[in-house]
């Protein structure tokens, strides 16, 4: 039996046709793993969960004594499980790759978005206002693009980017320059790239490196009217720091699919009851910030092939053979995630 956190109705969609394919009962739970909700995987011997279910040390301890023995994550980030008390009592499997084109197009939608304002042209024309005033935009060939972090989204992103005719810098402390080089892209630091860069995208895992790394002296280093567009986590920025450059000018446009307050919000519907969070109430002021709520991967792709491997991954487990895509929890023996999860290093 799995119990399957955090189930939306698009979730048990895609997921209940995969578990039926490998033999596998999903118990669907709609609430978040949490200390409060961790009693509801009883009887259960794996855990199927999200971006937003919380694997802390209480929990994952919880979740071994009752005798789950796989936390089978349908997502690629895991900065949400504490792989340190996960190490010797529970198994952590992941989706490390499901559609990466998924999030890069849906960050090229936002680049696009911002710089052609047609989300503001949408709202005018419903209201037969068919003035231009206000949606200048720029070519997109020939600027800059930056892209932090050159994994399978960085690559993407750099396809599109470069398929718009646009001059892309990687920085990447682990950058393969024989792709670098194919790709016809130039891997730079982190400084050059904050200054070269007309556009920044954001496709580096959440670290405690990278925890903030989008702070004020990093945004005071960027070109005035930078684009910044975030699809990896939202704790990468520093969102005060953000909101003091969208203020100042300095950052001319934000597209964010994540912030780093987003547990308490994203998935949900707020729309009666507002929102308390004052921080996520201002950015949603600006003209030039366009926020989603952590849709970037949701395509019908990308939830299939969600699905199906996290199918597989639970299969491997029961059938008692190896994991293929289990997380190094040996490296996270200082707390951080390893970067090359996945990498079977242990
Ligand atoms: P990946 O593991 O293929 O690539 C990550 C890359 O970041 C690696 O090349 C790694 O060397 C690099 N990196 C590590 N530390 C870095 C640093 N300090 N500076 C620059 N680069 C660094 O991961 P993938 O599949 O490309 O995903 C990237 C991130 O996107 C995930 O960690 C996840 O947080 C986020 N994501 C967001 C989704 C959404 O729906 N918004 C969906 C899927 C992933």
């Amino acid at each position: 039996m799995v119990a399957v956190f955090d189930a939306k109705p698009y979730d048990r969609d895609f997921l209940a046709p995969a578990f039926r394919r490998s033999g596998l009962e999903g118990r669907y739970l709609p609430s978040r793993l949490s200390a409060e909700t961790v009693r509801l995987a009883e009887g259960a011997q794996a855990v199927c969960v999200f971006v937003h279910d919380d694997l802390s040390a209480e929990v994952v301890g919880e979740l071994a004594r009752m005798g789950v023995g796989i936390a089978a994550l349908r997502c690629a980030g895991f900065n949400n499980v504490d792989l340190r008390a996960a190490h010797g009592r529970l198994h952590v499997v992941r989706v490390p790759a499901y559609s990466p084109h998924a999030v890069a197009e849906h960050a090229m939608a936002m680049v696009l978005t911002l710089n052609r304002k047609t989300h503001r042209a949408w709202l005018r024309t419903r209201d037969s206002n068919f003035a231009l005033q206000g949606l200048l935009g720029f070519d997109l060939h020939s600027k800059t693009l930056g892209l932090v972090g050159a994994g399978r989204i960085g690559r993407a992103m750099a396809a599109i980017g470069r398929g718009f005719g646009m001059r892309v810098l990687v920085s990447d402390p682990f950058l393969d320059s024989a792709w670098a080089t194919s790709a016809g892209v130039e891997g730079v630091t982190l400084d050059r790239l904050y200054e070269e860069s007309d556009i920044i995208s954001l496709h580096c895992p959440l670290t405690s490196e990278t925890q903030g790394m989008i702070h004020a002296a990093a945004i005071a280093r960027m070109k005035r009217g930078v684009m910044l567009i975030n699809t990896g986590r939202g704790k990468l920025i520093d969102t005060r720091a953000l909101l003091a450059g969208l203020k100042s000018g300095r950052i001319g446009a934000a597209g964010l699919d994540v912030y780093e307050e987003e547990e308490r919000y994203f998935f949900e519907d707020f729309s009666a009851s507002g929102i308390d969070d004052d921080v996520l109430a201002r950015l949603t002021t600006f003209p030039n910030v366009l926020i989603t709520s952590h849709q970037a991967f949701f395509t019908r792709e990308a939830m299939e092939a969600i699905a199906a491997t996290t199918a597989a991954n639970l299969k491997a487990y029961f059938d008692g053979g190896p994991l293929p895509n289990e997380i190094c929890l040996r490296c996270a023996r200082d707390g951080d995630a390893c970067p090359r999860a996945g990498a079977r290093c242990f």
